[in-house]
């Protein structure tokens, strides 16, 4: 009997938050802490043969090595890994993760940042170029998102990626409620589809999260254009409009959708409303590194109006170090990513972008058509790029590693059980969506016909899923992480 049929046989029936609770104590009992370790470390040591494909074939660096490598040997090794690595994305097996990736784009992005390596924003009177450049990222994307077509200022800063704009905006709606309304127990108003990064805020900043109604503590709402799970934009207009009726914040989390959506509705795809244009949206975020076609490392996020910035950045002035400010969480920041982003942009132009857009958006509609017609797969929801499917008759994770097997790296995810494929220019090559569609179908035809198969991610997703005590979960990503931090 395995950790999972434990649980399920003897907690399974009774309420999860007491279980959790119970289990806190429970593992206080050696003999249960001793048999959850056993499980644990039976699970990782199969783990780690997939996490740690080079032991034994490079050598290891546990330490700093007494007479450095020479530089020779070191590029040889990075290229070994890069030859090994690069084919399975750069053949378009890859769900999102690189979203441009041609050779050109790349040898070019390389080019800007050697050229910046040494720079460091936190210095601004060494390297105003680089202030230049992301003053110009920021209003570049505000223009984009709509700044051009209202009255107010749209300002923001440039981040290292999605998750951090996500935080700064909710430290800054923290902040200013706390300062201008006196909550000290603020709330935060989140779908349940909004990406993990809000419940990273919510745990960092000591923010409640709320799934409805709007309380007097609200100081956000927050909807998806579109969320990651799914690729389903929220209903905005209808939320920013009740967040600013109740005098809230409301922020577009567009990191997925920020530089699809605004030339996707140019190419008269039907985009409701999302950005700026939109009254009530105080803030937006939008990644840079992801549609963007920027080097992996940036995102922009965005304010209406300079106040709500204010409470974004950190300074103080008693500091012996001197007079000291950052905008974001970091101090020293890499300038070439800043000088990376800038030229992807401004190489990429509003041409290039409707060009990858509408390349990205007819490839999704090919494989959705595709999916829609397998008798046993459905599409959720109505999305244009990121194409989740499920099953009512398969196992849809057994049908994930089918494709696993034949290279394809898609996400799974829970809550409702399904998998989904992030379309990037990588899919829109010759050919890719045809083998995609390809492999799917003969994919579902195995499962049909080996219903009692075994092995692969499937028991762990099932495990994950159906888990009736959540902190064992947790424990078990906890040793995840762990395992990933091992020489
Ligand atoms: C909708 C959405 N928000 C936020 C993020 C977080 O972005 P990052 O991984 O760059 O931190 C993602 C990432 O996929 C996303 O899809």
């Amino acid at each position: 009997m395995d950790l999972k049929d434990v649980a399920s046989q003897y907690l399974g029936r009774l309420d999860p938050r007491l279980m959790s609770g119970v289990f806190r104590y429970l593992k206080k009992i050696p003999f249960v802490q001793e048999r959850i370790d056993q499980e644990y470390e039976g699970m990782m040591s199969d783990l780690e043969k997939v996490v740690k494909p080079y032991r034994g074939r490079f050598e290891t660096h546990a330490r700093i090595p007494k007479k450095g490598v020479a530089r020779e040997e070191i590029l040889a090794e990075l290229e070994e890994l890069r030859s090994e690595e690069a084919s399975r994305w750069k053949d378009g097996f890859v769900s999102g993760a690189v979203y441009h990736g041609d050779e050109e784009h790349i040898d070019f992005l390389n080019r800007v940042y050697a050229l910046s390596s040494q720079s460091n924003p936190l210095h601004s009177d060494v390297w105003p170029s680089t202030i230049k450049q992301e003053s110009e990222i920021v209003s570049m994307t505000s223009h984009m998102l709509g700044a051009d077509r209202i009255g107010s200022e749209i300002c923001g800063v440039v981040s290292s990626g999605g998750t951090e704009s996500i935080l700064l905006a909710m430290k800054a709606y923290r902040d200013r409620a706390r300062d201008r309304k006196g909550i000290t127990r603020p709330e935060m108003i989140v779908p349940t589809t909004a990406h993990a990064a809000f419940d990273k805020a919510a745990q960092y900043f000591n923010i409640k999260q709320v799934k409805v109604p709007v309380t007097e503590d609200s100081v956000v709402i927050v909807g998806s254009a579109p969320s990651f799970p799914h690729g389903v934009i929220d209903p905005i207009e209808s939320l920013s409009s009740i967040a600013r009726s109740k005098k809230i914040g409301f922020h577009t989390d567009a990191c997925l959708g920020g530089f699809i959506l605004p030339w996707a509705e140019k190419l008269g795809y039907p985009v409701p409303p999302f950005d700026f244009r939109l009254p009530g949206v105080t803030s937006m975020s939008a990644d840079t590194h992801k549609y963007g076609y920027a080097a992996k490392g940036t995102s922009v996020v965005l304010y209406r109006g300079p106040e709500l910035r204010h409470y974004q950045y950190y300074k103080t002035t008693e500091w012996p170090g001197g007079l000291y400010f950052s905008p974001t969480f970091a101090g020293s920041r890499p300038g070439a990513l800043s000088a990376a982003c800038w030229a992807s942009l401004v190489s990429t132009g509003e041409e290039g972008y409707l060009e990858s857009t509408r390349r990205i958006l007819e490839t999704a509609a090919t494989i959705r058509t595709a999916i829609e017609k397998m008798p046993d797969l459905h599409v959720l929801g109505d999305p244009l790029w990121v194409i989740a499917f499920a099953s009512k008759s398969l196992d849809v994770y057994r049908v994930m590693d089918f494709m696993t097997e034949r290279r394809w790296g898609l996400n799974g995810l829970h809550k409702p059980p399904c998998v989904h494929i992030c379309v990037t220019l990588r899919h829109a090559q010759e050919g890719v969506a045809e083998r995609f569609i390809e492999d799917l179908s003969a994919a579902v035809d195995h499962v049909r016909a080996n219903p009692g198969e075994k092995g692969g991610m499937a028991p762990v997703y099932g495990m994950a899923a159906t888990m009736p005590v959540r902190s064992l979960v947790g424990d078990m990503l906890e040793r995840y992480m762990d395992l990933l931090y091992k020489v």
